[in-house]
């Protein structure tokens, strides 16, 4: 896959070189691809590659090793074999040719030699940069290798003396996008519309929400997306208030509200937008009272969305703006300011307004920077997803509120200047909600 992407690759592995290098005088990173998990019996999960060893080999094969040694930068890969027999089955394999050929691998060896030759690929370096805890048997793989290299010390050979995690390098690199990273989310946020818009089409009284869900599959699918970024959210009614909602097997009735929390994943980067709209008839006053209120505290938080802002002042900057509103529709009673401090919003918004999004939906890279939220820089991108869910129980509020969920989820990119809505034009004012729901 992605022979023609290989520039993309190759300047990847060279930025992390770079930054390795920096960091130690001596550094060799090891790793590794992500596991098949099975299913049952023979039948696996739909492989996925790790999102680290994609994003510096873009290779997608399962049982595959990365060495990457920043002293001569250069890449071995470990590779499945080729194979007659299992390629029927299972389709072609790159192989060791391919590896080298097609996916810019300096050397290549079938898997099965990793034993052999990572004690050589690890010995005269001080530093092993390998994620350790992820996999017991790829641990001990690397562990033998390195005592291999420490028996041959008396020839000569120096031993690593340090495993060092890989994130602090490569998920500083992964959480700054390029203009292609860019480009290929604002192609999967666009996939992400036409499923969004679809739904509000075609939700009608009486459909089940495994019907949506299946409206929102198909158009990934039908628009090139692998997949969905995450088990899509539709729930409507009372289940709009269930955070991780994923059952989607009730039947909507008219005048519910119908919260979709879903994304595809588009070239291995993940959207994530939410749109709640009413089924079958226009929102009710208290429905449509929380849902301006939610929506209001989202644009807000998006206009905050700049450099040097951080995630905590955009948290903070909705929670006052719900809390505040809250307490004008009677539904928290006290000073805004004391409620924000006793938390007692939470009862109606427990959850976080942002984090990262990449080429995983809760994207890795720090928030934090020597224990200080760290502020936002151009090139990431975040979600911004205010909230508010009454429970269907809650008899501290009177019966017509109860049961409502509304969440408004947008994917935005930190400029230089204003922020950009990668996922800007799905219909969100009640005026535009009106005009894209059919039911
Ligand atoms: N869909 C996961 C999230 O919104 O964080
Ligand atoms: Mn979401
Ligand atoms: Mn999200």
């Amino acid at each position: 896959m992605c022979t023609h992407h290989g520039e993309t690759y190759a300047r990847r592995r060279a930025a992390f070189f770079d930054a390795l290098a920096a960091a130690s005088p001596s550094a060799v990173a090891v790793m590794a691809s992500a596991p098949v998990f099975v299913r049952n019996n023979d039948v696996e999960h739909e492989y996925r590659q790790d999102s680290d060893f994609f994003y510096l080999t873009g290779f997608d094969e399962p049982e595959s090793v990365a060495v990457l040694d920043a002293v001569t930068r250069k890449m071995t890969l470990f590779v499945r074999a080729r194979d007659r027999e299992r390629e029927v089955w299972d389709g072609p394999r790159a192989g060791v040719d391919g590896a080298r050929a097609l996916h810019g691998a300096d050397e290549a060896f079938a898997i099965g030699e990793l034993d052999d030759k990572l004690p050589g690929l690890l010995q005269g370096h001080r530093r092993v940069v390998y994620r350790l805890g992820v996999s017991r048997a790829n641990d001990d793989r690397l562990l033998r290798a390195i005592d291999r290299v420490r028996a041959r010390a008396r020839a000569g050979a120096s031993a690593p003396t340090e495993i060092v995690e890989p994130g602090v390098v490569l998920h500083e690199m992964r959480l700054r996008k390029s203009p292609a990273e860019i480009e290929t989310m604002r192609t999967g946020a666009r996939i992400t519309r036409e499923a969004h818009e679809l739904a509000m089409r075609r939700a009608r009284p009486q459909m089940h929400e495994f019907e949506v869900e299946a409206l929102l599959l198909d158009t990934f699918r039908r628009h090139g997306s692998e997949r969905p970024a995450y088990g899509s959210i539709v729930g409507s009614g009372p289940n709009a208030c269930v955070l991780h909602y994923r059952k989607n097997d009730r039947r909507m009735a008219e005048g519910d509200l119908l919260l979709i929390d879903a994304g595809c994943e588009y070239g291995y980067y993940a959207s994530d937008v939410t749109r709640t709209f009413p089924i079958g008839r226009a929102f009710s006053r208290e429905q449509q009272a929380i849902y301006e209120l939610v929506l209001e505290a989202q644009l807000e938080g998006i206009a905050a969305t700049r450099p040097g802002a951080t995630i905590d002042e955009i948290h903070k900057l909705t929670v006052d703006g719900i809390t505040r509103g809250l307490v004008r529709l009677g539904l928290l009673a006290g000073e805004p300011e004391e409620l924000v401090k006793t938390e007692a919003y939470k009862r109606f918004y427990m959850h976080r307004t942002s984090h990262w999004l990449g080429m995983d939906v809760h994207d890795v890279g720090g928030y934090f920077e020597a224990g200080k939220p760290r502020p936002l820089e151009p090139g990431m991108v975040l979600t911004v997803e205010p909230g508010i869910y009454i429970a269907p129980d809650d008899d501290t509020v009177p019966p017509a509120w109860r049961g409502i969920g509304v969440r408004i989820e947008d994917d935005v990119l930190v400029t230089t200047s204003a922020p950009d809505v990668l996922t800007a034009g799905i219909p969100k004012t009640v005026e535009e909600l009106r005009h894209a729901c059919g039911g």
